[in-house]
């Protein structure tokens, strides 16, 4: 069995990502040359397909058979003589580019002249890639996700110097494998990195300027914004070095602020800090189980809910779930006021010393916290400080509404609080570059939700989320140059258009 026009690839590399790009070749029938600059390197990738293969075996995926078959499509070598007669070959050396040139060269000289070469690059530039080789015309990029055996995501990209129809029959092939190919053209980062990275490195800055703890951001992003894993754990997990070059490329093309690497990320690598592969990088690895957060015992709360505003039906829906006693302000242990002309002050007024005053943005000034629910169906409450908010008031809020079944962080009360702050200006993006026509609007929902396991893509989700509130956020004012914001958005917002 072959996969369309390709019947033999070659791959060059075989690492984290080149071994599980020659474990999906030979998964999909075709024959497999894999080649490594010395024989321990060689040993090293036989090691990761045995490994990767037997996993699957292990848990009933693939026959012990199905397992000797997809080994014996794959050849190892350390000539790259051997990679004469494929039909393809696809690099996954490390990221350098006088790395990647080199290698190019290589197969340049001994690779059949009809047969197309890529690159796995994640954060250099295809197209210079290319310029290097005597058949630029032959060489696209295919940009898998780690692992690669699981992840259904691949960029494929062409460049200006790429012929009709490489990039067609590479996507084929793609989607032969049982992949899902999202065919775009060579800027740095590609889609989903591109999108994943401004998001990121937004973290990290909201981390610096103490915005927000670690640990509160990371629980946000997964119990308010419904994403996989928080960004620290993911920087940490990508590796921080990676991080740093990923966002230094995409920099390098954008000149926009929101890219240059947060100073905070250049600290940790320098220390040689890089995350996971470590031990350490913004978290610890290694060490006693992390604090479980707030303690959820005692009984839940007296709740008073004043107006019916969102953060209040959001409230009493969760009391409800909890059992809690509902009570009159003066007497409840946390009262949750907001809805249109609630006078928060006076709702203080009349509530009892120690209880907790939560309100929906406005504050006080006195104790009263500002509180935010990013969606209504899901745990997350944002508690909102401001520099006269007393820390124990913040201490009892959290332990408070922990007590209730929800799931309490704690941020500046500043616009966005944590999970609108670091989710518009991502949606923005994208719509940026559906705008520039770089991506159309199901490449980019792929994109984000397959390589990075998205609950939804952004084109997706600010339809869901609604243009008006995301234009609030971007601090939209129709009256004055918006260069941050996405004209495009405002295009759709004055023509009532929703994106699908
Ligand atoms: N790791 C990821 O999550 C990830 C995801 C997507 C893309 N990528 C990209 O994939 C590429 C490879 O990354 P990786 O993480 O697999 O790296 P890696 O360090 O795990 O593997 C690279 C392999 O290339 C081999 N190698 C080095 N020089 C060689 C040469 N001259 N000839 C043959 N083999 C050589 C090394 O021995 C090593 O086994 C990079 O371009 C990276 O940006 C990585």
């Amino acid at each position: 069995m072959s996969e369309g026009s390709f019947s033999k690839v070659g791959v060059v590399g075989l690492g984290t990502m080149g071994a599980g790009i020659a474990e999906v070749l030979a998964r999909g029938g075709l024959a497999v040359v894999g080649v490594e600059i010395n024989q321990e390197a060689l040993e090293r990738g036989r090691g990761h397909l045995e490994k990767s293969t037997g996993r699957a075996v292990k848990r009933g995926r693939l026959t012990e058979d199905g397992q000797r078959e997809i080994l014996d499509r794959i050849r190892l070598t350390t000539a790259f003589g051997d990679l004469a007669d494929c039909d393809l070959v696809v690099e996954a050396v490390p990221e350098r580019l006088d790395l990647k040139h080199k290698v190019f060269a290589e197969l340049d000289k001994v690779v059949r002249d009809d047969a197309i070469l890529a690159t796995n690059t994640s954060s250099l530039s295809v197209t210079a890639i290319a310029a290097a080789t005597g058949r630029p015309a032959k060489v696209v990029g295919v940009h898998f996700f780690n692992p690669a055996p699981v992840m259904k995501l691949v960029e494929v990209i062409g460049t200006v110097l790429t012929e009709d129809g490489a990039v067609d029959r590479v996507a084929a092939l793609v989607r032969g494998l049982g992949k899902t190919p999202v065919v775009i053209g060579d800027r740095a980062g590609f889609v989903a990195n591109r999108l994943l990275f401004g998001y990121l490195n937004d973290a990290a800055s909201m981390l610096e300027t103490r915005h927000a703890t670690r640990d509160d951001i990371d629980t946000a992003m997964t119990a308010g914004g419904g994403l996989p894993m928080g960004p620290f754990t993911l920087m940490d997990l990508i590796g921080l070095d990676t991080c740093l070059e990923v966002l230094e490329a995409i920099y390098a093309e954008t000149r926009d602020r929101r890219h240059a690497p947060a100073p905070v990320l250049r600290e940790l690598v320098t220390a040689g800090l890089l995350g996971r592969k470590t031990g350490r990088g913004f978290y610890s690895y290694g060490d006693a189980a992390a604090d479980a957060g707030p303690a959820q015992d005692g009984p839940p709360p007296s709740v008073a809910i004043v107006g019916d505003g969102e953060l209040s039906r959001a409230f009493a829906a969760a009391v409800n779930a909890a059992g809690a006693p509902a009570a009159k302000v003066e007497e409840a242990d946390l009262v949750v006021a907001s809805g249109e002309d609630i006078d928060l002050a006076a709702v203080e007024g009349r509530a009892k010393d120690g209880a907790v005053v939560l309100g929906e943005g406005g504050l006080t000034g006195g104790g009263a916290l500002a509180a935010h629910k990013p969606e209504a169906d899901r745990p997350l409450v944002e508690i909102g400080v401001t520099p006269v908010t007393p820390p124990e008031a913040a201490d009892r809020a959290v332990a408070l509404v922990a007590r209730l079944g929800l799931t309490p962080v704690r941020c500046r009360a500043r616009r966005g609080f944590i999970v609108d702050a670091l989710r518009f200006p991502y949606l923005n993006d994208a719509v940026a570059m559906l705008d520039a026509g770089y991506a159309d609007a199901d490449a980019i929902d792929a994109a984000m939700a397959l390589g990075c396991g998205y609950p939804a893509g952004p084109i997706a989700e600010i339809d869901r989320l609604g243009i008006g509130r995301a234009l609030d956020q971007l601090e939209y004012d129709p009256d004055e140059a918006n260069p941050g914001v996405s004209d495009r958005l405002r295009e759709q917002w004055d023509l009532g258009l929703t994106f699908r």
